[in-house]
């Protein structure tokens, strides 16, 4: 049985989130408040560990907390979900397509990798990826990416690091690009 603080708090961020949506369509304000939404959330002790359902260290992957059918950035759907991951655990460069997402750490600490193209001066068809600013979020930091921002993250720590996500829209249902930093060259996910 989940408690009401958890079952209160996840209510209460849905609700929040769809009402974002219901009011703008731009993605920097929809970002924006679905941070200020999740930074709430990511204070209220205890929830996530009871709607996750797993011990306090161990269990690893994915669970979507709530999918929704009727809103999300241009259109359906956005997801809620968390991700529990290994110490190390990272990824390669990647987008999210049209869509944004934003990342809340509720346990451990991620470190987030920045990429641009960047075209040097008279080298107009020849961009490179250049990695330009990285940062590290610890509990009950939020940050997001925008629609087409390329990113990575690293698990920094010594045990699991719980990461709650926001997607705009589901991602599986948008086309993405991942990305090798070496070449620049991009493959579709
Ligand atoms: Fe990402």
């Amino acid at each position: 049985m989940a408690t009401v603080a958890t079952t209160q708090t996840m209510a209460k961020f849905v609700e929040g989130i769809r009402d974002v949506f219901a009011s703008t369509g731009d993605p920097r304000e929809q970002a924006q408040r679905v941070a200020a939404h999740m930074q709430e959330a990511l204070k209220v002790p205890g929830w996530l560990e009871e709607a996750i359902n797993l011990p306090p260290a161990e269990g690893y992957g994915r669970v979507d907390l709530h999918q929704d059918e009727e809103y999300g950035h241009p259109g359906p759907g956005f997801l809620l979900m968390c991700s529990i991951q290994h110490p190390g655990q990272d990824n390669w460069p990647h987008d999210h397509g049209s869509s944004w997402v934003v990342y809340g750490v509720y346990e451990g600490a991620i470190e987030q990798v920045k990429w641009g193209w960047v075209y040097d001066q008279g080298k107009w068809t020849t961009p490179h990826l250049e990695r330009y600013q990285d940062y590290v979020e610890n509990p009950g930091d939020v940050a997001f990416f925008l629609p087409g921002e390329i990113h990575n993250t690293r698990n920094i720590t010594e045990g699991r690091s719980v990461v709650v996500r926001v997607e705009g829209q589901e991602l599986s249902r948008v086309p993405r690009h991942r990305y090798n930093p070496e070449t620049g060259e991009a493959s579709l996910y």
